[in-house]
C-alpha cells in the first residue's frame, strides 16, 4: 500500500505522541548516503536518523549480518549465552580506549547513560555529579538530569536527580569554583557538543577534566553517543585531545539501524554493579549484536575513517569558501563530518529551503544548521549538499533582506 504524503501525516498527527518537531517530508527508502520521500523524490542525507547512519543507508555488510542473524535467532536474552553477543563485545573491547573492556549492552544512548550513573554513584559511594552548560545526554529521568536545556528538563524538576551541578562547558575554572571536589563522584562530558550545536572544546579542556577528576578521586564519563565511531575522524573524539576516560558511553550508529546503547568502563568499575540491579529485556540482543558486530567490523576494515578525515576536511572546506562567505552566516565549525553551520538568524526558513532544494540535515538551538552525514560521504555528494545549502542561504538573503 501506498499512502500519501498527506496520509501519513494524518495518521501520525492522530496518533503519535506530539513530542517530535516535525520536517514537512516522508522518507520511503535509502540507498548510500541518499534518501527519498514517498513521492520518489531525492535527498542527500546529511540528518541521518540524527547521526544513526553512519553507514549510510543499505550497507551490505549490515544487510547481510542483520539477515542470517534473523534466519539464525533474534532473541536471546542477555541470561543466556549467545554466540554472537561474545563475537559483538570482542571486537567491541578491541576498539574501546585502554582498560575500557567490560560492558553493558541497553538499547539507547539515555539507557547507556543510565548504567553510567548506576556505575559512577555505585562505585564512589558520592552522590555528586558534574555535567555542563549546553549538555545533552537524553531524556530518561537520570539522563535528564545531566541534559542542561531548561525546555526540556522544566517539567519534570520534581522528580530528576538532584545530585547534579552544571559548570560552564569549556571552562576549567568553573568545574573547581567553589566545589568541595572530593565529595563528587563522576564528571559527564560530550568530547564535542552534539545537541549544544557542535561545539568543540578548548585545547586543554579535556585533559583539565581529566587531571581534575584523577586528582580529586572522580570519575570521567565520555559520552560518544553522537561524537563516537569515527564521526570526527577518529575512533573516539576524545582520542584528539589524548586522554583516557574511565567511563564512556556509545549509542546512535552503533547498532547499524537496529536500537542500541553500549557503556564501557573498567572492569572494576562496571562489576559494582550486582545480578539484577541493571538489566534490560533487549539489551544485549544478538540481532542488534549482529548488526554492531558488523558496523565495527566495516569501521576497521573498510577505510571509512580515513574517508571521514579526506571528506571532512574536503567540506569543511567547501562550507568555509562558499556558505562562510554568506552574510547570513556567522560561523562554521566542526571536526571530520560534526559540522555546523550557525547563522546570524534563526535556521527554519533556511532549512525547510535546503530541504525543498534536495537536502536533510539538522539543527540545534535557534540559529545553528547542524550536520552528521554518512561517514561514507564522497566528494561529489558533498559538494552537492554544499551547493544546494549556497542556494538556500542565497534564497533567503534575495527574499528576506
Ligand atoms: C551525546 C548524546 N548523548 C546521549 C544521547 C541520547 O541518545 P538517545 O536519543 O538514543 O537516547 C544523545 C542523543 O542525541 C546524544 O547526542
Amino acid at each position: 500500500m501506498n499512502l500519501t504524503f498527506e496520509e501519513i501525516r494524518g495518521l501520525e498527527e492522530k496518533h503519535l505522541a506530539p513530542t517530535y518537531q516535525k520536517m514537512p517530508v516522508a522518507i520511503k527508502s535509502g540507498r548510500g548516503c541518499k534518501v527519498y520521500d514517498v513521492n520518489g523524490k531525492e535527498y542527500i542525507d546529511f540528518m541521518t536518523g540524527y547521526g544513526v547512519a553512519i553507514l549510510g543507508h543499505g550497507y551490505p555488510r549490515i544487510i547481510d549480518s542483520i539477515k542470517s542473524q534473523l534466519e539464525n535467532i533474534a532473541v536471546v536474552h542477555s541470561s543466556v549465552y549467545s554466540e554472537q553477543r561474545a563475537l559483538f563485545l570482542k571486537k567491541l573491547v578491541s576498539i574501546t580506549p585502554k582498560n575500557l573492556s567490560a560492558a553493558y549492552l541497553s538499547n539507547s544512548g539515555a539507557e547507556a547513560i543510565e548504567a553510567a550513573l548506576k556505575v559512577v554513584l555505585k562505585a564512589t559511594k558520592r552522590k555528586k555529579i558534574i555535567a555542563m552548560t549546553g549538555a545533552y545526554h537524553g531524556k530518561t529521568l537520570g539522563a535528564l538530569s545531566l541534559t542542561f536545556s531548561e525546555k526540556y528538563r522544566k517539567a519534570f524538576d520534581d522528580i530528576i536527580y538532584k545530585g547534579v551541578e552544571f559548570a560552564e562547558y569549556g571552562n576549567l575554572e568553573a568545574v573547581e569554583r567553589g566545589r568541595r571536589l572530593e565529595e563528587y563522584a563522576a564528571i559527564f562530558v560530550e568530547p564535542i557538543q552534539g545537541e549544544g550545536g557542535i561545539r568543540l572544546p578548548p585545547e586543554d579542556y579535556l585533559k583539565g577534566l581529566r587531571e581534575i577528576a584523577e586528582k580529586n578521586g572522580i570519575l570521567l564519563v565520555v559520552d560518544e553517543v553522537q561524537s563516537g565511531l569515527g564521526r570526527t575522524g577518529k575512533m573516539w573524539a576524545h582520542e584528539h585531545w589524548n586522554i583516557v576516560p574511565d567511563v564512556m558511553t556509545i549509542g546512535k550508529g552503533i547498532g547499524g539501524g537496529i536500537p542500541m546503547g553500549v557503556t564501557v568502563a573498567r572492569p572494576e568499575l562496571m562489576n559494582v554493579l550486582e545480578v539484577g540491579e541493571h538489566t534490560s529485556t533487549m539489551g544485549g540482543n544478538p540481532l542488534a549484536c549482529a548488526a554492531g558486530k558488523a558496523v565495527l567490523d566495516a569501521l576497521t576494515e573498510d577505510h571509512i575513517i580515513e574517508n571521514v578525515r579526506e571528506v571532512g576536511s574536503y567540506t569543511m572546506k567547501l562550507l568555509s569558501e562558499e556558505v562562510g562567505r554568506s552574510r547570513i552566516v556567522k560561523e562554521v565549525r566542526g571536526k571530520g563530518l560534526m559540522m555546523a553551520v550557525e547563522l546570524r538568524v534563526r535556521f527554519l526558513e533556511v532549512l525547510f529551503k535546503a530541504i525543498e532544494f534536495g537536502l536533510l540535515t539538522l539543527y540545534s538551538g535557534k540559529t545553528v544548521l547542524r550536520m552528521l552525514p554518512p561517514l561514507i560521504l564522497s566528494k561529489e555528494e558533498s559538494a552537492k549538499a554544499a551547493s544546494i545549502l549556497r542556494e538556500s542561504l542565497n534564497w533567503y538573503e534575495k527574499s528576506k533582506i
